[in-house]
């Protein structure tokens, strides 16, 4: 007979089976008996009972009931796409990352895009940032820019992220959205404004992913071959122009097609029109960040781009669809921690906090073994000592050592550290008494200001824009909070303030008059 072609693992190499036509691809159980028919239960006479025997039956329905993980604890909705990165700028004086190393290079990438606060199939158009991830496949291992579509987020120390998400989420009774605790959470977090002002403002509802900016948002560290480095800010602007729905097109959106963003992302790039981001970053010395006027840290500012303008660096370009959404996207694993050599973190407190919550949800959600999972894959094998676990999918190191130090008389080709990699590059860190502190910065420095500028830009149409979406969530509020509130957005404009009362007297007065007619 003809031998058997096996595995390392002894099993029968994967070949496709065919039926009895030689042309068909057979259909199987997940343990590869065929099956004769799929429609008609395995009974005892044509109107009996189901015999124990119907293994595909009872197959097929227990893996049914175990097709659901848990869905990603925010940004549970989401999309993706494939493609790759290129250099078009020589940037190899501020960043010694092996992809950077010259104009022309290209990276493969994924990009994942998401709503944060709904569930997975949660509509496309709602009111909330929008996750802007990318994994770059590098020669040095993957570099997961984890960032949304603003340059600021709502909080500043990570012990409130939980709380904050929370209150975007459900009510714990109701099991709705709720105004009052959504109010309620950020206006006890005033430093949360800058991000609630771009929210509510026209750049709130992205029409798709194609039309906004990405931003890595934290300041990140990139060292040079010297091991000098710089602090810097990603930024990723659309190719295709920002578009934005209204409120009111948003609304209507949601009801006809809540799988908008979806559609046009996937059905762009099959029609070969392949969105495109520009990659920039602003770059600050580390003398510079002595004299910063904000903590320049604070996830809640920016940096002015008149004093820190933006430098090219290359593009992102999507040019391939998902073939498998719960595969290549679902499965998906994006970590801030995963940096190659010349990208590190900086001091943000947030920052440091996802260093740690990334890995730690993907363990829960898709398994210790994560890393062994296609899509997450390094672009080289992963060479260590981690063995086992369940749902172990790799070679597992083979016969190899499971321990390290070995001695290479016994194994000369396990893998070893190399000393010639500075991975982290040692940094100065001044020493400090430990404990629980606000940052100094933050107490000294205002936090109106960037808000306010940002005000004054928007024409008077972006004006009007806000304030109605602003009242349209703030309008059901207790009246405690509506004064609250408005009082804080009456610190980055008094006009704020003055149109909010405005609106929500008119909307008061609308309601008045709706319940003496009714
Ligand atoms: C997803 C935690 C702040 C952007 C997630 C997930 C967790 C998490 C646990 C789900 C990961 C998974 O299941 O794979 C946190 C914590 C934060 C924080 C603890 C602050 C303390 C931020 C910030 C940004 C951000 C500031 C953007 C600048 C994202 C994105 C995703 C995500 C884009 C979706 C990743 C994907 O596409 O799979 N976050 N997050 N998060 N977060 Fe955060």
């Amino acid at each position: 007979s003809a031998e058997v072609k096996t595995t390392s693992s002894g099993a029968a190499a994967n070949q496709q089976k065919m039926g009895s036509d030689g042309k068909t691809p057979l259909y199987t159980s997940g343990g590869g008996h065929p099956i004769q028919d799929d429609n008609n239960s395995f009974t005892v006479g044509d109107g009996g009972l189901i015999l124990m025997e119907d293994f595909t039956l009872i197959e097929k329905l227990a893996h049914f009931n175990r097709e659901r993980i848990p869905e990603r604890v925010v940004h549970a909705s989401g999309q993706g796409g494939h493609g790759y990165f290129e250099v078009t700028k020589d940037v190899t004086h501020l960043c010694k990352a092996n992809f950077l190393s010259e104009v022309g290079k290209r990276t493969p990438i994924l990009a994942r895009f998401s709503t944060v606060g709904f569930e997975s199939g949660g509509a496309d158009t709602v009111r909330d940032p929008r996750g802007f991830s990318v994994k770059f496949y590098t020669e040095e291992g993957n570099w997961d820019m984890v960032g949304n579509n603003t340059p600021v987020f709502f909080i500043r120390d990570p012990s409130k992220f939980p709380d904050l998400i929370h209150t975007q989420k459900r009510h714990p009774a109701k099991h709705t959205k709720d105004p009052d605790m959504f109010w309620d959470f950020l206006s006890l977090v005033p430093e949360s404004f800058h991000q609630v002002l771009i929210l509510f403002s026209p750049r709130g509802v992205p029409v798709s992913p194609r039309y906004m900016n990405g931003y890595g948002s934290h300041t990140f560290k990139w060292v040079n071959k010297e091991g000098q480095f710089n602090w810097v800010k990603f930024h990723f602007k659309t190719n295709q122009g920002i578009k934005n729905w209204t409120h009111q097109e948003a609304v209507k959106v949601a009801g006809e097609s809540p799988d908008s963003a979806k559609e046009d992302l996937y059905e762009a790039i099959a029609r070969g029109e392949h969105p495109s981001w520009t990659f920039y970053v602003q770059v600050m010395s580390p003398e510079q960040a002595e004299t910063f006027k904000w903590d320049p840290f604070d996830l809640t500012k920016t940096w002015p781009h008149k004093e820190y303008p933006l430098q090219e660096v290359g593009r992102l370009v999507l040019d391939r669809n998902v073939t498998n959404y719960f595969n290549e996207v679902e499965q998906a694993a994006f970590s801030p921690s995963h940096m190659p050599p010349g990208i590190q973190a900086s001091p943000d407190r947030v920052l440091q906090a996802r260093l740690f919550s990334y890995d730690d949800a993907a363990r829960y959600r898709l398994g210790s073994n994560f890393l062994l999972i296609p899509v997450n894959k390094p672009r080289h094998k992963a060479q260590n000592y981690h063995v086992d676990g369940l749902m172990q999918c790799g070679d597992n190191g083979g016969s190899g050592p499971n321990y390290y130090p070995n001695s290479r008389e016994l194994y000369p080709n396990a893998p070893r550290p190399d000393p010639a990699v500075k991975y982290p590059e040692p940094f100065q860190v001044p020493a400090g008494l430990a404990g629980r502190y606000i940052n100094k910065k933050w107490a000294d420095q205002d936090d109106w200001d960037q808000p306010r500028a940002l005000w004054e830009k928007f024409s008077d149409e972006d004006k009007e824009q806000t304030l109605s979406n602003i009242v349209g969530m703030l309008a059901p509020c207790q009246q405690f909070l509506q004064d609250r509130v408005v009082g804080l957005f009456g610190k980055i404009h008094e006009d704020m303030a003055a149109g909010l009362t405005k609106r929500l007297n008119a909307a008061k007065e609308g309601k008045a008059k709706t319940s003496q007619t009714a």
